[in-house]
């Protein structure tokens, strides 16, 4: 019982058995956090994932001010239920490029991070101005100003600056283009290539049906309509190797 009795000497001197548990739990803590000091990248790059187009960052910067993350998640959980309601389950590399990312914590509606290409523009337009003329029950406010707003593009490449900053990797062109792709993007009649090639999979033309006018209504609903389509999943490796 030699081994007890040594234990009875930790159980019985209150600053030995202190400095034990300390040991033993920085082990678990340098296990667990060194090796992310010699990691290049905690994610795992994915085909597809760009930047987010100026367009759709105006209207993730509206999503953000209006606070649709407090009753709407973007991240789907590798469950059977989730991944049968709205698709594979999200990678890390989705969103990699959000600053601040929009996992959210709440559902009060459903999770929006693959709701791009769901519904139509208008379906989209009509919902946000009324959602209970398209969804009876429906509890979401209702967003109708966004359709009155002039989308504000006054020096909007400061935003792909700052986003620069904190490592999404905008290119000087893009960030010298910034203004001109918003307008191209929602300009029905516009010369989109520019647009095209720096954004690709970019939804181009007039998304709040007023093709006269640049709205924040534009902006959320181009924000909207790519979520969930940059990756493609029918072309994607499976990690453990199942595709
Ligand atoms: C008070 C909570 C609440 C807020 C805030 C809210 N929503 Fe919703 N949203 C809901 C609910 C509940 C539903 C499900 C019923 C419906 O479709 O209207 C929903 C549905 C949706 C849908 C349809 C999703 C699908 O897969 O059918 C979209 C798109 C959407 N919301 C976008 C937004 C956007 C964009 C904002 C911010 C401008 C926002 N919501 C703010 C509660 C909210």
């Amino acid at each position: 019982m030699a081994l007890l009795d040594k234990h009875r000497t930790i159980e019985k001197n209150a600053t030995l058995l202190l400095v034990g548990s300390l040991f033993v739990v920085s082990i678990g803590g340098i296990v667990e956090i060194a090796p992310l000091f010699y990691l290049e990248n905690t994610i795992e790059k994915v085909d597809g994932m760009r930047p987010y187009s100026p367009l759709e960052l105006a209207g993730r910067n509206i999503y953000v001010r209006e606070g649709c993350y407090v009753c709407h998640s973007q991240m789907i959980r590798p469950f059977r239920d989730e991944v049968e309601r709205y698709g594979h389950y999200s990678l890390a590399a989705e969103s990699m490029y959000d600053h601040p990312f929009q996992w959210g914590s709440k559902r009060t509606g459903p999770d929006l991070a693959r709701v791009g290409d769901r519904y139509s523009n208008e379906w989209h337009v009509q919902h946000l101005i009324e959602p209970r003329s398209v969804v009876p029950e429906s509890v979401m406010p209702s967003y109708a100003f966004l359709k009155d707003k002039d989308l504000d593009i006054r020096n909007f490449e400061t935003h792909l600056v700052a986003n620069r900053r904190v490592g999404v990797p905008y290119t000087d062109e893009m960030i010298g283009n910034a203004v001109a792709d918003i307008e191209a993007q929602a300009d029905p009649n516009a010369d989109t290539s520019g647009v095209e090639a720096r954004y690709p999979k970019a939804k181009l033309g007039d998304f709040d049906g007023n093709p006269n006018r640049l709205t924040e209504m534009d902006a959320l609903v181009a924000y909207l309509q790519m979520l969930g389509t940059l990756v493609d999943f029918t072309t994607y490796d499976e990690p453990d190797g199942s595709r």
